[in-house]
């Protein structure tokens, strides 16, 4: 039987933190999903310059389109985010526009996930973000993991079995709508 190639998947983190538990999660779902997913995580968030909707189509710097190749070559992309000030972390929504004009995320099969302490506004925001920028299927492929540090442990694992159910189920449906 002709063995399956991983889906290339672009994983992207909203918080900077050594020990983030979006790290962690990020992580974990690289593990439950080794055998359909190749995760890479985009380090580069802290190195991209400011938006300058003047640079967007002129002059853009290389970290920016890099960053957009990556993102437009990735067969999926994952956001795990926390909620700051009842906000998107400003690098990630940051890296978000620099995209808008040049369409990485249209069309593309893109997961939310939102772990932080509560985190519904920022993912309502950014939920709302993605849905303009046409991410596609985010409707369902989004989810908010509320208490999170309690749920996803240092070693990334997801301890919680309602989280882990649910991160099994996007993990799914993200395939499948990769596939379609
Ligand atoms: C400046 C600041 C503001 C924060 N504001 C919120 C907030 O509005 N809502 C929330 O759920 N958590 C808030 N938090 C808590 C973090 O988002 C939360 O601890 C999250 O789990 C951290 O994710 P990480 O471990 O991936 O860094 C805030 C944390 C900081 C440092």
């Amino acid at each position: 039987m002709k063995p399956i190639t991983p889906k290339n998947i672009i994983a992207i983190s909203g918080s900077t933190r050594k020990n983030s538990t979006n790290h962690q999660l990020i992580k974990a779902i690289g593990e439950l999903s080794k055998d359909i997913f190749e995760i890479t995580t985009f380090e580069g968030l802290l190195d991209l310059p400011a938006f300058n909707p003047e640079e967007s189509f002129e002059n853009t710097p290389a970290k920016v389109l890099d960053f957009r190749t990556l993102l437009y070559t990735a067969d999926g992309i994952l956001i795990c985010t926390p909620e700051y000030a009842h906000g998107v972390p400003g690098i990630l929504k940051n890296a978000i526009d620099w995209t808008v004009s040049s369409a990485e995320f249209s069309n593309k099969p893109t997961v939310l996930i939102t772990a932080s302490t509560e985190g519904k506004y920022g993912h309502e925001a950014l939920l709302e973000t993605l849905k303009v920028i046409e991410a596609k299927n985010i409707e369902h492929l989004q989810l908010l993991i509320p208490f999170a540090k309690t749920k996803i442990n240092a070693e990334g694992q997801i301890t919680d079995e309602k989280t882990l159910e649910e991160i099994k189920k996007l993990i799914l449906s993200f395939k499948h709508t990769i596939n379609e």
